[in-house]
């Protein structure tokens, strides 16, 4: 299988639109910008018209995590690829041109998490202002990765790499007898990671990454603070091994705030490793639970 080029392009969530505002903006540097939908609070991270959106719903979790891909071949090739696996997929023009996106195609994991598949994702020519003067890690890297806990590790990454073809950076356990796999879609050393963990299930974090440790350290000086709950505290990871904390969103899954994240120009020749642990330093367990 030629592999394709994913990164992580946006990401929707259900939740209070006003924590959000506060959480995302007043904290984190995102800039929050009027959305098509009324109902709808969208935050921009850099040139790109939004990459986090919050539906207002008394249902909190995650809506929708949204992967971009190259080229229309690498779309046209996962389309293709997952329904040779029988999974349900279509390419929705209606949904593409709410999410403001060129082709778009839908899709659900094995463990339930909605897909979307996109090319041609809008740049919007006036410039992002972040309220806390944050510079977000985007481009070719993608806006960030996320963490699924799922039920069946090994569906996960079948899935993940033989149906989708992202790769197998390293492994670590995190949790005992229990792997996290992190898996590349191109440049940045992962944009999923997935893990199965007896007695947890579901969406546990997205991680966006800033250039300047300065911007972690004063939105861990706020959270530390008591601005939002703490899940870990700053920590650098052995793989990435980016400077990060992690902390409840509004939404009830984590929120992980990062800089100095490892990047793989070639990744032809990484060599898949495993890692004795998730940590260096730091990354003790805050009052909020993980997962
Ligand atoms: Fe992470």
């Amino acid at each position: 299988m030629e592999k394709p080029v994913v990164r992580l392009g946006y990401a929707g969530f259900r939740g209070d639109r006003a924590e959000w505002q506060r959480f995302a903006c007043d904290i984190f540097g995102l800039q929050a910008v009027p959305a098509q939908d009324n109902n709808e609070l969208r935050l921009r991270a850099d040139e790109r018209a939004w990459r986090l959106a919050v539906r207002e719903t008394r249902d909190p979790g995650l809506d929708y995590l949204g992967f971009e891909v190259a080229s229309h071949e690498d779309l046209d090739g996962i389309m293709a690829r997952l329904h040779a696996h029988g999974f349900a997929a279509h390419e929705d023009p209606a949904l593409a041109r709410r999410r403001d996106v060129q082709r778009l195609v839908t899709t659900t994991a094995p463990d339930g998490t909605p897909l979307e598949f996109f090319i041609g994702g809008l740049i919007v020519s006036r410039p992002f202002a972040s309220p806390t003067g944050a510079r977000f890690v985007t481009g070719e890297a993608g806006l960030g990765h996320v963490l699924l806990i799922v039920p069946d590790a090994a569906e996960a990454l079948h899935y993940f790499t033989q149906v989708i073809g992202l790769r197998r950076s390293d492994s670590i356990e995190v949790a005992p007898g229990c792997d996290g796999h992190f898996l590349n879609g191109g440049l940045r050393h992962h944009i999923v990671a997935v893990a199965e963990i007896p007695g947890l299930t579901g969406f546990d974090h997205i991680y966006v990454e800033v250039e300047d440790l300065v911007h972690v350290g004063q939105a861990w000086d706020k959270v530390s603070g008591g601005a939002a709950p703490v899940a870990r505290s700053i920590g650098q990871h052995a793989n990435d091994p980016a400077i990060s904390f992690y902390t409840g969103s509004p939404s009830g899954f984590l929120f992980e705030y990062g800089c100095h994240s490892r990047l793989i120009p070639d990744v032809n020749t990484w060599v898949e490793t495993r890692w004795e642990s998730a940590y260096l330093w730091g990354g003790t367990y805050g009052t909020h639970a993980v997962g």
